[in-house]
């Protein structure tokens, strides 16, 4: 009988935990009606399924990428360089995608759609994004930090400037915005929801200054959480911990050397706003691809780092 015990309540307790923690609230669209969110990086890939998503939601969303900034760069030197014509012609189709993004986010019944354009490595960019918000939507409910810099799949080519420059786009300005936006978001006590990677949580090859930025993230943001609690701010902060999604660019960069389908960019954008929503500390999507292996981390870490190469060509590994 006293064994029995022994076992019967500590297996009670396991019971009466788990239905503490899914008795929390549940996500409903509803949530994001009428909420004031910026996204940044929503020209395409996931960060354009987010806005999708938000429009639906009838949330106020006010979207940022560069299209537009480098159409303008482009334009002004049209006359003197006719050979820029070709490219002008390019940027201008991306310029169009970008806004056309916009438009869609009216049409599937978005609050209000705005685009802001420029490029994250500039500082004082990431500050007027959020001044925007301020002249323009009044407030902000939602930082959703999600825009990433181009960089390469292969090993690491010793280049300090582009890591520099990575983290000036990938980590500082995500720093900024959070800085310029937190008087807003304390007043209306909203969430930021930071975009980061299996990669910045696990050592992965071939994506080594991209990496060392989405660990910075992880630093940053975990940190601040903890001081936001010491000093009950009410502003939840929330790191999503992505695997392989079938974005253009990460299918072109990986799909020939990673050994793994990738996810649909659809489902991820929406799982990242539920968990903004219910201000879920982390976001693990695909679950089984990041939570379950991340769980091997600090018990087994040589292990965790075996099967990840598991999942690479190495013997074909992609050209600098
Ligand atoms: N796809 C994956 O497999 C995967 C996996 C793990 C994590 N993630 C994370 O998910 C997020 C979105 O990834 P994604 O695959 O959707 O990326 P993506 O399709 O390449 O889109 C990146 C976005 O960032 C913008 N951007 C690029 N450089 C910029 C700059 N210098 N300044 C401002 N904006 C800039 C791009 O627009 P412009 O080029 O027009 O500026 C674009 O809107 C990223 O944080 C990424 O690290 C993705």
């Amino acid at each position: 009988m006293g064994r029995l015990q022994k076992i019967l309540i500590p297996f009670l307790g396991l019971v009466l935990a788990f239905c503490f923690y899914s008795a929390r609230e549940n996500f409903k669209p509803e949530m994001l009606k009428g909420k004031r969110v910026i996204v940044t990086g929503a020209s395409t890939g996931i960060g354009e399924q987010m806005a999708y998503h938000l429009a639906r939601m009838g949330a106020h969303v006010l979207v940022t990428a560069r299209t537009e900034a480098k159409l303008q760069k482009v334009n002004g030197k049209l006359s003197t360089h006719t050979c820029m014509l070709m490219a002008c012609t390019h940027k201008r189709r991306k310029a169009n995608l970008t806004s056309q993004v916009v438009e869609r986010c009216r049409e599937l019944g978005a609050g209000s759609a705005r685009l802001i354009s420029g490029s994250m490595e500039d500082m004082a960019f990431a500050k007027r994004v959020v001044e925007a918000a301020e002249a323009e939507l009044g407030g902000l409910d939602m930082l959703i930090l999600n825009h990433v810099g181009k960089s390469y799949f292969s090993y690491f080519d010793g280049n300090v400037r582009h890591v520099q420059k990575l983290l000036d786009i990938n980590f500082l300005s995500y720093v900024a915005m959070t800085v310029s936006a937190l008087p807003m978001l304390k007043q209306s006590g909203g969430s930021i929801v930071v975009v980061s990677s299996m990669a910045g949580k696990v050592g992965f090859p071939f994506t080594v200054p991209y990496s060392a930025t989405k660990f910075a993230l992880d630093g940053f943001f975990s940190s601040l959480r903890q001081e936001f609690r010491i000093q009950n701010v009410n502003v939840s902060i929330t790191l999503c911990i992505l695997s392989f999604i079938d974005t253009e660019s990460a299918v072109r960069a990986a799909a020939d050397v990673l050994l793994m389908s990738p996810a649909p960019k659809e489902e991820c954008a929406l799982e990242i706003i539920k968990g903004g929503a219910l201000r879920q500390r982390e976001v693990y999507y695909k679950y089984a691809l990041t939570k379950i292996p991340l769980l091997l981390r600090d018990w087994a870490a040589e292990l965790l780092d075996y099967l990840v190469r598991q999942h690479y060509q190495v013997e074909r590994p992609p050209a600098a």
